[in-house]
C-alpha cells in the first residue's frame, strides 16, 4: 500500500484542486492518501495567530515556529515506514523530475511526505533545522523555480501532482508516462498531432501517417532533439548521451 501525503497550510481551500483529475480520482479510489491541514487549527489563542515581526527588523512578518512545532508533531506520523518533511521556499533546491521520483519512491514504499506550507516572509528557521535533526524526519526545502510566489501552497500542488502521476495505478496508462520531456532521455517530448489530418492549411507531418514505426521513431527523436537544442540547450550539455553532445559539437 502507498504512503501517504500531508499538507499544513493557512489556506486549506488552495488544495482544492487535489479532488479533481486523476489525483482526485487515485483518492477517491483508495490508491492514495492525501490529508489537507489548517494549520490555524493548532494554535492556542483567541485571534488564531500564526505569525510575528522578525527578529533583526525588516518587513512583513514571519510564521512561528510553535505553532508549526505543535502540527508537525501532530501531523508527521510515527507508524510511517518514513518521513520527509517538504518546505516549499523559493531559497530552497530546485525541483525536478528526478526528485519527483526519489519522492514517489518514498510514497510508494509506505513513507509520508508532509508538506508546510509557509505564507508571509516565511517560516522561523528553527522549524527547518529542528526537524532536520530528528533522525526519523528528513527535510527537504524545495523551490519549484527561479520566481517569488505568494505562499508555498502552489508548489506543494505542483509537486504533489508530478509524484502523485508516477505511483502504481494512477495514470491508466503507464505507456504515458515513457516518453515524456524530462524522462530519462534528458530530452523535451517531440510534437504530437491529432485527427483531423489537415486543419486551417496545416498537415500533419507525413511520416506520422506512413505507419512506417522506425521512421516515425527515428523523426520523433530528431524533432526532440531539435527542440531541445533550441529551446533547453542547458539540458543537452548534461544529460544527452555522448552521441548527441558530440553532434552538436561538430556543428
Ligand atoms: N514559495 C514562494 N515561492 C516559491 C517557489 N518558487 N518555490 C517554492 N515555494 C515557494
Amino acid at each position: 500500500m502507498n504512503g501517504r501525503i500531508d499538507i499544513v497550510t493557512i489556506f486549506p481551500g488552495y488544495l482544492a484542486p487535489l479532488d479533481l483529475s486523476l489525483v482526485g480520482k487515485a483518492r477517491s479510489e483508495g490508491v492514495l492518501d492525501v490529508g489537507v491541514h489548517d494549520l490555524r487549527d493548532w494554535t492556542a489563542d483567541r485571534h488564531r495567530t500564526v505569525d510575528d515581526t522578525p527578529f533583526g527588523g525588516g518587513a512583513g512578518m514571519v510564521m512561528r515556529p510553535d505553532v508549526w512545532g505543535t502540527a508537525l508533531d501532530d501531523v508527521l506520523l510515527t507508524e510511517a515506514d518514513s518521513r520527509t518533511l517538504v518546505l516549499p521556499t523559493p531559497a530552497g533546491e530546485r525541483f525536478t523530475q528526478a526528485m519527483a521520483e526519489e519522492l514517489a519512491l518514498l510514497v510508494c514504499a509506505g513513507g509520508q511526505i508532509a508538506f508546510a506550507c509557509g505564507r508571509y516572509e516565511g517560516i522561523d528557521a528553527r522549524v527547518a533545522e529542528h526537524y532536520a535533526n530528528r533522525d526519523d524526519v528528513t527535510v527537504r526545502e524545495v523551490s519549484i523555480g527561479d520566481y517569488v510566489l505568494n505562499g508555498g501552497e502552489v508548489a506543494a500542488l505542483v509537486i504533489t501532482e508530478a509524484v502523485a502521476r508516477l505511483l502504481p495505478g494512477v495514470i491508466g496508462n503507464p505507456q504515458s508516462l515513457v516518453e515524456e520531456s524530462h524522462g530519462s532521455a534528458g530530452l523535451l517530448e517531440y510534437p504530437v498531432y491529432t485527427k483531423p489530418p489537415t486543419w486551417r492549411d496545416l498537415d500533419v507531418p507525413e511520416v506520422l501517417r506512413s505507419g512506417d514505426h522506425g521512421r516515425i521513431g527515428t523523426w520523433r527523436r530528431a524533432r526532440a532533439v531539435e527542440r531541445t537544442a533550441r529551446r533547453r540547450p542547458d539540458l543537452l550539455a548534461r544529460h544527452a548521451p555522448p552521441r548527441v553532445r558530440e553532434a552538436k559539437a561538430i556543428d
